[in-house]
């Protein structure tokens, strides 16, 4: 060993760390040229076994050749991890001026947005909003609204019924089992509304959905008439279809309400039938428990579907229950 070798080793180390192309090359250089078993290495480890005039001529060779060979590594590993550091750099560079992929904000379905409106119309005048199941008994959607066992309502074709048949449950056909369910659990005075998704058994087309909404309006206080019942129908309608719309009450019949009347409502130049109302039957009150020599109500439903449609001219119903985003839209995204 002489101090030639030991010039020769520091080349060849300077040498491989040079020609390192990346921080892993230059990793199993320094391992070659620094780690345990490179000759530099041996050399230090061997001067133990020399003469001490030898030791210190030896070691301080040996010393600067491990700074050199350091030094080496020190400025290739500096030049490597630039060099990648300018690669992750261009790998990752974020060009803004690429158009961005959209995120499509969600919004409320037209039938949710006219729900919102009738109920903050109402909750404005002093209404609460009631809701009730849509699985609902029979005795609820049906006789306890006087409609009798042989109403043909309550028919296989009109009527959902949930089995098994004996449960006496239906998918509610109508909101009116709501007022039921009101005057059962409150006193009056009761001002609720109550919009709600309701069933028949009809086959989907341009007019009937097997699925669709209404929303039910009942008032029980003392002194309530007629007068009542036209006024408040009148202000709602004029809310829904604007202030010029003209409304007239047409004697019809409903086993629920005594008398009972359509409201039809002269919109864009023609008669159209809107919902049915009515005062309370009393027979319903009763069967409530309302004292009837105090109070009275009225009482009134229409389809939300129906409204829509009339009120934006939309002539089918599949528009509606389809959910095609290019129908949706047009109604705002009502969030
Ligand atoms: N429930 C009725 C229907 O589905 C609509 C209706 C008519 C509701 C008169 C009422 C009312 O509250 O008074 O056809």
């Amino acid at each position: 060993m002489d101090s030639k070798e030991v010039a020769g080793w520091v080349k060849d180390a300077q040498a491989a760390f040079l020609s390192a192309g990346d921080l892993d090359e230059l990793k199993s250089a320094r391992l070659a040229h620094m780690g345990d078993k490179a000759p530099i290495s041996l050399a230090s480890r061997s001067l133990g076994s020399l003469s001490p005039d030898e030791k210190a001529s030896f070691g301080k060779v040996i010393g600067d050749a491990k700074a050199q060979i350091a030094s080496a590594l020190d400025s290739a590993t500096k030049k490597l991890e630039n060099i990648r550091d300018q690669k992750v750099l261009l790998e990752e560079v974020v060009d803004i001026t690429l158009p961005a992929s959209r995120m499509h904000r969600g919004g409320l379905h037209p039938i949710s947005i006219i729900k919102n409106e009738i109920s903050d119309f109402f909750i404005e005048q002093g209404f609460s909003v009631a809701e009730g199941p849509e699985m609902e008994s029979g005795w609820l959607n049906f006789d306890a609204l006087n409609i009798p066992a042989d109403h043909p309502a309550r028919t296989m074709q009109d009527t959902f019924f949930i089995e098994p048949l004996e449960s006496g449950m239906v998918l509610r056909t109508q909101t009116s089992p709501v007022q039921i369910r009101t005057m059962l659990t409150q006193e009056p005075p009761i001002y609720i509304i109550s919009p709600g998704r309701t069933f028949r058994a009809d086959e989907l087309d341009a007019t009937h959905s097997p699925v669709f909404h209404q929303v039910e309006g009942l008032v029980v206080d003392r002194g309530i008439t007629m007068a009542h019942l036209k006024g408040t129908l009148d202000n709602f309608a004029q809310h829904m279809f604007g202030a010029d719309v003209t409304t007239r009450l047409r004697p019809s019949f409903f086993p629920f309400t005594e008398p009972s009347a359509e409201i039809d409502i002269f919109f864009n130049g023609r008669w159209i039938e809107w919902g049915g109302c009515g005062m309370v039957n009393p027979k319903v009150l009763q069967t409530c428990g309302i004292d009837t020599d105090i109070f009275t109500g009225f009482a009134f439903g229409m389809g939300l579907e129906r409204t829509l449609m009339v009120r934006h001219g939309i002539t089918d119903m599949h528009d509606i229950v389809e959910g095609d985003l290019r129908f949706t839209r047009q109604f705002g995204m009502g969030l």
